[in-house]
């Protein structure tokens, strides 16, 4: 648990809290220039081995780190067309980011919560799942994240899991259900028929971001 390590990161985060970007990340710095199929092993390459446990906690921190910009959504979109445009803006992208994360770095991502708004979110790991029951419904201050790497039986996993918390930007769209614009509220409602992400207040834990990459295996002795 290092908590400073991840303060930076939220604040990027926080600045675009839904994903910005639905292309591939870009590369890790130490990747060449190449074309696509190059770059693609290249990226593969470039990915932490079993003995760095360290590397790949690093590697890790970066996945949620991809899904940060500062032109994403709803920040852009919202200046751009609005709040509802933004809605739809996250609807859309949102999903096809850790697809894009994934094929990228081989880090897994997303965001989940107690109380979510799209049922999707849902697919996240036992471990952040236990995480968000365990701090329940509560301030975000004093929470801290996770960072580890698990011995597990099926290999090394490094695993990174960063608090969101609720900033007054995010009262449009997550506040409380008498303060949400009618056509805001009425777009939520036909794209998220069972959405339950509002009526929250600012400072607010949210829900998590969580990243995993598994370490591949070790190469067999004598190889
Ligand atoms: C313009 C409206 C809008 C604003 C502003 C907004 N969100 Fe969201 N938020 C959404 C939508 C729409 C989704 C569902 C995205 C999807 O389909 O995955 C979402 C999903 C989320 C999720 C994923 C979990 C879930 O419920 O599905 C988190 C966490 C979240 N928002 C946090 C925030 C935070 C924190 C802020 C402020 C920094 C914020 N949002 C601002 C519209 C918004």
């Amino acid at each position: 648990m290092r908590p400073t390590t991840l303060r930076p990161l939220l604040a990027i985060l926080l600045l675009s809290a839904c994903a910005s970007d639905p292309k591939p990340p870009r590369d890790f710095d130490e990747l060449p220039p190449t074309e696509a199929e190059a770059g693609q092993k290249a990226r593969e390459q470039a990915r932490p081995r079993p003995d760095q446990p360290e590397a790949a906690l690093a590697h890790t921190r970066r996945g949620p780190g991809h899904r940060a910009g500062p032109q994403g959504p709803p920040g852009a979109a919202m200046a751009a067309g609005g709040p509802v445009a933004a809605v739809t803006a996250c609807n859309t992208q949102a999903p096809g980011v850790g697809d894009a994360v994934l094929e990228g770095t081989g880090v897994r991502v997303g965001r989940s919560s107690l109380r979510l708004r799209n049922p999707r979110n849902a697919e996240a790991p036992d471990w952040v799942r236990s995480w968000l029951t365990e701090q329940g419904e509560r301030p975000a201050e004093g929470v801290t994240g996770i960072e580890a790497i698990e011995d597990l039986e099926g290999g090394k996993v490094a695993r990174v899991l960063i608090p969101i918390a609720m900033e007054p930007q995010c009262l449009t769209c997550h506040g409380a259900k008498e303060g949400i614009a009618p056509e805001v509220a009425a777009r939520i409602a036909e794209l998220y028929p069972e959405d339950q992400a509002t009526g929250y207040e600012t400072g607010a834990l949210r829900g998590a971001l969580w990243a995993e990459y598994a370490l591949p295996a070790p190469a067999p002795a004598g190889g």
